[in-house]
């Protein structure tokens, strides 16, 4: 018996219209911006916790893990390669530092849509320019950024971290809304009233305007 069946295999790659279509919803970045403590890594993970209720596949990327891994700072690199490592590819808080930071959480998020996912950014993220940069990798409709609008009188009496407080001390230099720049956005998919409303509530509008954008169902 022959073996020759006239079937080849095809090595097909896995589109990003299948991962949609296997998922029921389509893959975007939303990207929270705002001061420290304004509650973007909040809203960010109630809406994450919601999503992920209604089967829709996404994740979470915030300044706290991001900085511990992806971005960890210098001194965080110390062992591996020492400080020329460290000093070259660890992240701090200067202008180009948050650049960089921001550049590398923008493809990895970007990644993260072309695979279908909803992928949700907590970043200060302060510079209007860097932000720009990363709409720019994406297609129309496939960048929401979220300006999450919170008073800095508000974000530094929350001060979770305790970090307003240091800054004003002048044991941290260059704290965003204190002695840094925080540029808000000009025109933003969504403007956030984290001052005003819940998480619960402001993870709503978010799945809302989603919805409206037919990114996910219902
Ligand atoms: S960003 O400016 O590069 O987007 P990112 O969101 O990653 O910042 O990190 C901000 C978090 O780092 C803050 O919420 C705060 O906990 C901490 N932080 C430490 N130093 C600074 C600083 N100089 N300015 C702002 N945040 C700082």
């Amino acid at each position: 018996m022959s073996n020759e069946t006239n079937v080849t295999w095809h090595e097909h790659s896995v589109t990003r219209e299948a991962r949609e279509k296997r998922n029921a919803h389509k893959g975007c970045v939303i990207w929270f911006t705002g001061l420290s403590g304004s509650g973007k890594s909040t809203v960010a993970n109630s809406l994450d916790h919601k999503l992920h209720q209604s089967k829709i596949q996404s994740v979470v990327l915030d300044g706290d893990n991001v900085r511990h891994g992806l971005n960890a700072a210098p001194g965080m690199l110390k062992d591996t390669h020492g400080d020329e490592f460290s000093n070259r590819f660890g992240l701090g808080f200067s202008a180009i530092d948050r650049e960089e930071n921001i550049r590398r959480i923008g493809a990895v998020a970007e990644i993260f849509a072309q695979t279908g996912v909803v992928a949700l950014t907590a970043f200060i993220s302060p510079y209007r320019t860097d932000r720009d940069k990363v709409r720019n990798t994406l297609k129309d409709g496939e960048f929401i950024e979220v300006f999450v609008d919170t008073p800095i009188e508000v974000c530094e009496q929350r001060d979770p971290k305790g970090l307003y407080k240091k800054a004003r001390a002048g044991e941290i230099k260059g704290f965003t809304g204190i002695d840094d720049p925080y540029e808000a956005p000009l025109q933003p998919e969504l403007v956030l009233f984290a001052a005003e409303k819940t998480p619960d509530i402001l993870a709503d509008e978010i799945i809302e305007y989603l919805k409206d954008k037919n990114i996910i169902g219902g």
